[in-house]
């Protein structure tokens, strides 16, 4: 297993660890997996390294949904009650909400083909293949960045609210 692989297996902190600290390593996570994936894309067709496709397609699913459950359950609700006026920052929430969906739709369908792919299995579109996790990272760093430009001083208020210690909001 290779180093690039090993980025994802951090887990990300849970229900107790609600800091910039979280915000920072869940977007460094997932700007990690897109290294991975982008490595993976660029092995196709001949030169692809079953363990790194079995480990990614692992951590794949797990990391967007640890990272999306938390952001939809506890950090947009606080964000909305701390901003609750502003119809910029209520768009830009529906805007990574939706992208949520997609990328999870996305992510089970991609770790689906690397576990094929890293157990062996060679019959797949390959081009089709890299085409979707090219689709994939691209869109997940786009996401990162926005969240990122977006969200960044809005989190920094948030971390010295007592809000940011509110129990989710029901969905
Ligand atoms: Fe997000």
């Amino acid at each position: 297993m290779n180093h690039r692989a090993r980025t994802t297996e951090a887990r990300i902190p849970g229900e107790g660890a609600k800091s910039i600290a979280w915000w920072k390593e869940a977007h460094r996570l997932q700007l990690a997996l897109c290294d991975e994936l982008e490595a993976i894309a660029d092995s196709l067709p001949v030169n692809i390294v079953n363990q790194d496709c079995l480990f990614t397609a692992r951590s794949l699913g797990r990391l967007i949904r640890d990272v999306h459950a938390y952001e939809e359950q506890t950090l947009f609700p606080a964000l909305r009650r701390i901003f609750p006026e502003s119809p910029e920052f209520g768009a830009a929430v529906e805007r990574l909400s939706f992208e949520h969906l997609t990328d999870e739709c996305y992510a089970e369908e991609i770790a689906e083909k690397l576990f094929y792919v890293g157990s062996g299995g060679r019959d797949v579109n390959m081009e089709a293949l890299g085409y979707m996790l090219r689709g994939f990272f691209e869109a997940l760093r786009r996401h990162v960045a926005f969240e990122r430009d977006h969200f960044s001083s809005a989190v920094q208020t948030l971390q010295t609210a007592a809000e940011w210690r509110a129990p989710p909001a029901p969905r």
